[in-house]
């Protein structure tokens, strides 16, 4: 069943200059999605889009056919999607439970719950409970991006949107973030959208788009 389809979407930050165009897509629950391109050809952009970051003017997203324009976006952001950042995004001087913790103020879940819940999203990526107390500072990349992982996990949402998510990791590290979120995929039913470069996810994901300046490419 498609979760999230966007139809004829085009975009531009400043009215002059098209970011994308003309952009037709369709995203089902338990299937993992690449979208590759050259830098600048809109990767980014069209999470933001996806993620309710930035809003369609020209075109539509829906979510479980309900337009993204017309919905309370706050709520989609804080409960229907799971974002991992180019830039992991997490504050450094806290611990990586503190920081996956954090991510739950605005869900359901009750005070005495989130330190439970946190520690087994943890768990689940690869931290153990050392790890899990250590400031952000003292992990690796890749520690780091586990917890970015965990952290997008914290409310159950049915999608996850990760961008360049093995951008600086190395070859084992990457493999096993990769098989983490197929995994997410194949094993939880959820909606993986992965943007990358690496071949590696190339090869590994269900389904490839190709933004090319901004259009799909066949
Ligand atoms: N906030 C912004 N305001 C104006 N223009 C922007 C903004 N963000 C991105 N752009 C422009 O939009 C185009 C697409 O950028 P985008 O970040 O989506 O590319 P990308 O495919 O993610 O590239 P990369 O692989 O380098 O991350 C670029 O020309 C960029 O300069
Ligand atoms: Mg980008």
């Amino acid at each position: 069943m498609s979760i999230l389809k966007v139809e004829d979407l085009s975009f531009s930050y400043d009215n002059n200059k098209l970011v994308l165009k003309n952009i037709d897509m369709d995203f089902s629950e338990g299937k993992v999605y690449g979208v590759f391109g050259k830098s600048g050809a809109g990767k980014t952009t069209l999470l933001s889009l996806l993620a309710g970051l930035e809003i369609a003017k020209d075109g539509k997203i829906l979510y479980k056919d309900n337009d993204l324009s017309k919905i309370n976006r706050d709520k989609y952001r804080s409960n229907e999607i799971g974002v991992i950042f180019q830039s992991y995004n997490l504050l450094p001087h806290l611990t990586a439970l503190e920081n996956v913790i954090l991510s739950m103020d605005i869900s359901n879940l009750k005070v005495k719950d989130r330190h439970k819940k946190a520690m087994q999203l943890l768990k689940k990526v690869g931290l153990d409970e050392n790890k899990a107390n250590r400031k952000i500072l003292q992990l690796s990349g890749g520690e780091q991006q586990r917890v970015s992982i965990a952290r997008a996990l914290s409310y159950d949402s049915e999608i996850i949107l990760a961008d360049e998510p093995t951008g600086n990791l190395d070859k084992d590290t990457e493999e096993d973030i990769i098989n983490l979120l197929i995994n997410l995929a194949h094993e939880d039913n959820k909606c993986v959208i992965i943007i990358s470069h690496s071949t590696e996810v190339k090869n590994r994901v269900d389904i490839l788009y190709y933004l090319v300046n901004g259009k799909l490419a066949e």
